[in-house]
């Protein structure tokens, strides 16, 4: 059991500086060139015990933080310095095939990759992650990942709630097995979840965070393996009334307008920002709760403490609060409608193995699940066909709309967070269907789609689309 509950600060993970800014030979403009070196290192997590391996960007878990104004290319050198193979996956940016960290493509330990970015995205919270073949969830288990902002005009003059680790703040969750030697156990060997007991915020469990009585903005990254948030806020002295807060933007950024909830699921490699006003509850601590069971409606298991994430400690000090929240956020550029469904995808377990529509990723000859025209808009029907078990799919190069969820028994509709803006994850609980729509650009090249639950992608459950000329 870990007995410091709320009582370590939070950490805000560290920007990541360019090493040196180069010319683009073609265009002209500045290319931010960074390095990366992927390396383990000890941190100690448990008070009284030794301290715990892991293996990050930087040597530390999450990794640094990039903050990129839209438009300015990158290219980071991932430098693998660890003991284990590597890809580098960013995930929600419509890289280049070469650079969208294929799960064959892996970097050897003493070799370097070095991956191109194009960042011509409005603004969003991306993040970076192993997506090494078969060890994708060890990997990013033990600490390879990290938070990737673009930033732009449009969203700068809104006036929300800014300044990176000051009223602009990442949570970025996990949840973890510790053995009686504080080090990770669960991840080598398992087939089916982790589900972790002990929960993290930016690499520190259940850790707290001094505020002022004021509005923030919380980025919340679910970086788990397998495990599925349902976050509300309460305060300490009344836990059974869910506090209101805004949701102002998702996977691929701002929404059209703030929705406000008492609580948000956050399934695994989902990404939704919030802003919460602590202006009426100054001198008061407020607690960061999870919903058991998977958000109340996966399989998730639970522990002792699992229903808890995080403390705020709300100073009495007033203080002047100029951001606000605008109740219209941006035009999102939904793609043109269309209608029928081009692709059925089945993800469910056939002879203990994660397949979809029958088919592994490790069936080179077939894992090609669709081809698509390049340029047009398709709607994808995702179904979870794996009775108890819970999936979130992501679909790479693309940011798409969530139409319709359906399911035989509770009939859960698209939640309206996700209604109002694009994603790239959508999470179907048990028994439930998915549509969703997007536009197959900008680029040419066979990309991943798959679960996101990280042992159940290890385990074959991925399979890939090729994105071709249109046929004449
Ligand atoms: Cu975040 Cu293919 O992954
Ligand atoms: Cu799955």
């Amino acid at each position: 059991t870990y007995t410091r509950i709320y009582q370590n600060p939070l950490p805000i993970p560290p920007v990541k500086q360019p090493k040196q800014i180069i010319t683009n030979p073609v265009t002209g403009q500045n290319i931010q060139y960074y390095e990366i070196e992927i390396k383990s290192f000890i941190q100690q997590v448990y008070p009284n015990k030794p301290a715990t391996s892991l293996v990050g960007y930087d040597g530390i878990s999450p990794g640094p933080t990039f903050i990129i104004p839209r438009g300015t290319e990158s290219v980071v050198r991932f430098i693998n310095n660890a003991e284990q193979a590597s890809s580098i996956h960013l995930h929600g940016s419509p890289s280049r095939a070469p650079f969208d960290g294929w799960a064959e493509d892996v970097t050897s330990p003493g070799q370097y990759k070095d991956y191109y970015y194009p960042n011509y995205e409005s603004a969003r919270l991306l993040w970076y992650h192993d997506h090494a073949i078969h060890i994708t969830a060890e990997n990013a288990y033990f600490g390879q990942a990290g938070a990737y902002i673009i930033t732009d005009p449009a969203e700068d003059a809104l006036g929300l709630p800014s300044g990176y680790g000051q009223f602009d703040i990442p949570l970025i969750l996990s949840s973890k097995f510790y053995n009686e030697n504080a080090q990770l156990t669960g991840v080598v060997g398992e087939d089916t979840n982790l589900w972790g007991d002990i929960i993290h915020v930016n690499g520190q469990p259940w850790p707290f965070l001094n505020v002022q009585p004021r509005k923030y903005r919380f980025r919340f990254l679910n970086s788990a393996v397998s495990r599925n948030f349902g976050l509300y806020f309460v305060k300490t002295t009344a836990t059974n009334t869910k506090l209101p807060f805004k949701v102002i933007a998702s996977d691929s950024g701002l929404l059209t307008g703030p929705v406000t909830t008492p609580q948000l699921i956050v399934a695994v490699a989902e990404r939704y920002e919030i802003v919460f006003d602590f202006s009426a509850y100054a001198g008061q601590q407020i607690e960061l709760r999870n919903l058991d069971d998977g958000a109340g409606i996966g399989t998730d298991e639970d522990f002792d403490d699992t229903d808890k994430v995080m403390k705020f400690v709300v100073s009495n000090t007033p203080v002047t609060d100029p951001s606000t929240v605008p109740s219209i956020l941006r035009q999102v550029p939904f793609p043109p409608s269309t209608n029928g469904i081009d692709h059925h995808f089945r993800f469910h377990r056939s002879n203990s193995e994660w397949l979809i529509n029958n088919v592994g990723f490790s069936d080179a000859n077939n894992r090609i699940l669709a081809n698509v025209p390049r340029g047009t808009v398709e709607i994808w029907e995702l179904e979870n066909g794996s009775g108890g078990w819970t999936h979130p799919i992501h679909v790479h190069l693309v940011d798409f709309r969530v139409l319709a969820r359906w399911d035989s028994e509770n009939g859960r509709a698209v939640e309206p967070y996700e209604a109002a803006g694009l994603k790239d994850v959508v999470w179907l609980a048990k028994g439930e269907s998915a549509l969703v729509e997007a536009h197959y650009t900008p680029w040419n090249g066979v990309y991943m789609f798959h679960c996101h639950n990280l042992i159940h992608e290890d385990q074959d459950m991925m399979g890939a689309f090729n994105v071709t000329n249109l046929p004449n």
